[in-house]
């Protein structure tokens, strides 16, 4: 916890880091990227601005930055340029029992240049509303026979409770594969916080949505669900959402098909299930990138996913003509957090030995978390 005068000096700091240019900004954290050299490892994720990425020694979906940080044998330091939940991942396999041993205990610290980049989906499942949903659950259905999984998109304590329940991570890049997995071992599934994803991806693996309550955590009883909805369930999603993607609707696609008959609609999984039916193609971040760097030049795309993404997509390739999706602009506030004046701030206290803004998991809660990174790490 960083003390209220701290915060002001840290916050009078930053201000002086806010009036400097760009281009100076980006000469000081070269520098500090040339002065530590291996030893320091800037992730972006795909989200983030262009001068950030610019910056970046790798980018990648939240699944390729997690074995990113867990494969990272050389750096001492992560300079995270992402939201919380993926410092906290990247913190949990970085400083995992066996890199500490091999570093003879010395810790990995993983900043997130920003502590205020947070992610709105990641905090409509809170681990008290889950264990009380587990526990009501168990009223109506054996809890024994019902496998927890979480999107990565989650505070660690999420994780660490579907460790401790045999539980499993899964991201946008590999929820199919976990569910299936998932499935070998149980006959029903508690999937959070993403309702979206859960739903799309069971969809596709033949489970009927009558067989898919939504679970409110607000409700008084059952989430909101009649006895019956939960004892014939196969998978119980939570009642979150990402409100970038929640944009992206049915009329979009339609507007896009009837100008462009010969449009490519791609969208991310966390739209809603009309939009992720009526499109062509669905995948995590990386898989877009990859689906439109795979394409004939000529092709026409409607991309429904955050718009940084999509507008370095049409500046990579201009010899496809890539539209966005929705009509108004939709990006997420909380990456956009991440600027060169944070990252150079941050950058600048590491170097000097006063690192800021460290993601730190308790002990405890990191081991817990641990079991099911490493469970959705092991699934191929
Ligand atoms: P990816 O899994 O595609 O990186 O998406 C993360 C995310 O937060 C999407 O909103
Ligand atoms: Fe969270 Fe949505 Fe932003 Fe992804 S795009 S980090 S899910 S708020």
């Amino acid at each position: 916890m960083v003390h209220a005068t701290a915060r002001r000096a840290q916050n009078e700091e930053l201000l002086a880091y806010k009036s400097l240019e760009d281009e100076v900004l980006t000469r000081r954290i070269q520098a500090v990227r040339d002065a530590l050299g291996p030893q320091l490892l800037i992730l972006g994720h795909h989200y983030q601005r262009d001068e950030v990425i610019a910056l970046s020694d790798l980018r990648g979906d939240s699944y390729k930055l997690s074995e990113m940080a867990a494969a990272s044998t050389e750096c001492r330091a992560i300079a995270f340029c992402g939201v919380h939940f993926m410092a906290e991942t990247a913190d949990i396999l970085a400083n995992r029992p066996e890199r500490l041993a091999e570093r003879g205990g010395q810790r990995v610290p993983v900043i997130l240049p920003d502590m205020s980049a947070g992610c709105s989906m990641a905090d409509m499942a809170e681990v008290d509303e889950v264990e009380d949903c587990w526990e009501q659950l168990s009223g109506v259905i054996d809890t024994r026979d019902l496998m927890p999984v979480t999107y990565v998109n989650s505070a660690a304590s999420l994780k660490a409770f579907c460790g401790r329940r045999g539980g499993i991570v899964c991201t946008s890049a590999n929820a199919r594969p976990v569910l299936e997995w998932s499935f070998a071992q149980r006959r029903r599934v508690l999937f959070f916080p993403d309702q979206h994803l859960g739903r799309n991806t069971a969809l596709r693996m033949g489970v009927p949505a009558e067989q898919m309550p939504v679970w409110d955590p607000r409700a008084d009883e059952l989430g909101g669900n009649p006895r019956e909805a939960i004892a014939s369930s196969r998978v119980i999603l939570w009642k979150g959402h990402c409100s970038v993607h929640q944009v992206f609707l049915p009329e979009h696609v339609e507007g896009f098909r009837q100008r462009l008959p010969e449009i490519r609609i791609l969208v991310h999984p966390e739209c809603m299930r009309e939009v992720v039916d009526m499109a062509d193609q669905i995948g995590s971040t990386g898989t877009i990138i990859r689906a439109v760097r795979e394409s004939p030049p000529g092709t026409k795309w409607a991309i429904g996913t955050e718009l940084h993404l999509v507008n370095r997509l049409k500046r990579e390739h201009p010899e496809q003509e890539i539209h966005f999706l929705a009509p108004l602009v939709c990006m997420c506030a909380t990456m956009f957090r991440i600027d060169l004046a944070h990252l150079c701030w941050s950058l600048e206290k590491l170097a000097a030995g006063t690192p800021v803004n460290v993601v730190r998991v308790g002990d405890e809660i990191a081991a817990d978390a641990l079991v099911a990174l490493r469970r959705m790490l092991e699934v191929k």
